[in-house]
């Protein structure tokens, strides 16, 4: 069986070489707890510490200001669970979009069963959240406002900047869900604005099953799991050190490629997008033109079923109907319908996703592939 072109960065990446080559000695060899006190211990102390230089320095935060977790949804937890426990005697309410993924606004949900009030601000045809709106929402009893950088299936970016601006005169902690955006835009703690933001490794190039969250200095944030001392108090557990030497090297490489990435990606998403328009008529673009992620290309096939053309195509392109979490159910994306856009045009949506492995070649098949399948899926 030949293998289908990848087209889906979004929802994972392979590990790069680079980073199976920085883990394989932490898998084979160097097994230490870093808790530990003698010398294995300090060897796994010392990547731990390293990794975690690395991945501050992707996002401008300090080592000191880096939370491991196990990965993107765990670090959104701990930032909307804990921050409210934190503030819970003097606030009581949150502020987030509709577009989030649900591992923000399923803890968000949560939080409404436990008592607290929730504004999920609407977002316009593009899935863009309106900074006004934010404002709008702002109380003087809001603790938290938690709005993603970069949007998981049509690629918007928010202006989190004059968000988290509005956001923190109000006296509000602010959080973004940046797990699309490393690695693919600049990511900068200071640029944004922001007291937390959430990075997941997959997403990136290292392994799945790791994660952290930047928790700027002298935030309130309290444990979700409880138990012994490590990341200073805020996610006990034994550390995953392999998977976490990845996620620094992951983030060494992201950094150090960020410039050419984001042109790559761009070039190959535009050239895809190029061919399949000359092709389909009437093809409609899901997401803002330009505040966009460079790789993330959702289109709106007329008159067919996403989902029968990916299952047409599925020989030569793995893409995909939306997140990847919600791949299994037949109800239209909640965040095309968030952003008004109507069930035959949302049941005709692909997300195509470009990453680093991806080539001309491999664009071209798919394009080819993705036309063809919507010709014979199509209604007349
Ligand atoms: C924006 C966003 N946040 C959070 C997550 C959750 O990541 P993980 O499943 O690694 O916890 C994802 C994964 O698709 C995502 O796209």
């Amino acid at each position: 069986m030949k293998t289908p072109v990848y087209l889906d960065y979004n929802a994972t990446t392979p590990v790069a070489p680079e980073v199976a080559d920085a883990i394989d000695p932490y898998l084979r060899e160097h097994f230490g707890n870093p808790s530990s006190s003698h010398a294995y211990g300090r060897r796994a102390r010392e990547a731990v510490d390293r990794a975690r230089k690395q991945v501050a320095a992707l996002i401008g935060g300090r080592p000191d200001e880096i939370v491991l977790t196990g990965c993107a949804t765990e670090a959104n937890n701990l930032a909307i669970l804990g921050v409210t426990r934190a503030l819970r005697t003097a606030r009581r309410h949150v502020v987030t979009s509709a577009v989030e993924h649900p591992a923000v606004l399923q803890p968000c949900l949560r939080l409404r069963e436990d008592g607290w009030e929730v504004t999920i601000v609407a977002v316009d045809q593009d899935g863009r959240v309106d900074p006004q709106a934010v404002a709008h929402a702002l109380r003087d009893d809001t603790a938290l406002v938690s709005i993603m950088l970069a949007n998981n299936e049509v690629g918007t970016i928010q202006p989190v900047a004059e968000i988290a601006a509005l956001a923190r005169s109000r006296g509000a902690v602010v959080h973004t869900d940046a797990a699309q955006a490393a690695g693919k835009i600049p990511v900068d703690v200071a640029a944004l604005g922001v007291d937390l933001l959430t990075l997941a490794g997959h997403k990136f190039y290292a392994t799945k099953g790791v994660g952290a969250l930047y928790v700027r200095a002298g935030t309130p944030l309290a444990p979700v799991l409880v138990g012994a001392e490590h990341e200073r108090h805020l996610r006990p557990g034994t550390e995953n050190v392999p998977a976490i030497v990845g996620l620094g090297e992951a983030a060494r490489l992201a950094r150090e490629r960020l410039p050419h990435a984001a042109v790559h990606l761009r070039k190959l998403r535009d050239s895809l997008h190029a061919l399949l328009a000359a092709s389909v008529p009437r093809l409609e673009l899901n997401g803002h033109p330009d505040h966009r992620l460079p790789n993330t290309l959702n289109v709106s096939f007329p008159r067919a079923s996403g989902r029968a053309l990916l299952e047409s195509a599925e020989g030569d392109v793995a893409a995909s109907l939306g997140a990847a979490c919600h791949a299994e159910s037949d109800s239209v994306s909640g965040v095309l319908a968030a952003m008004g856009i109507g069930y035959e045009r949302a049941s005709g949506a692909v997300r195509i996703s470009t990453g680093m492995p991806t080539t001309e070649d491999e664009v071209r098949h798919a394009a080819r592939a993705l036309v063809d399948a919507w010709r014979t899926v199509r209604r007349t």
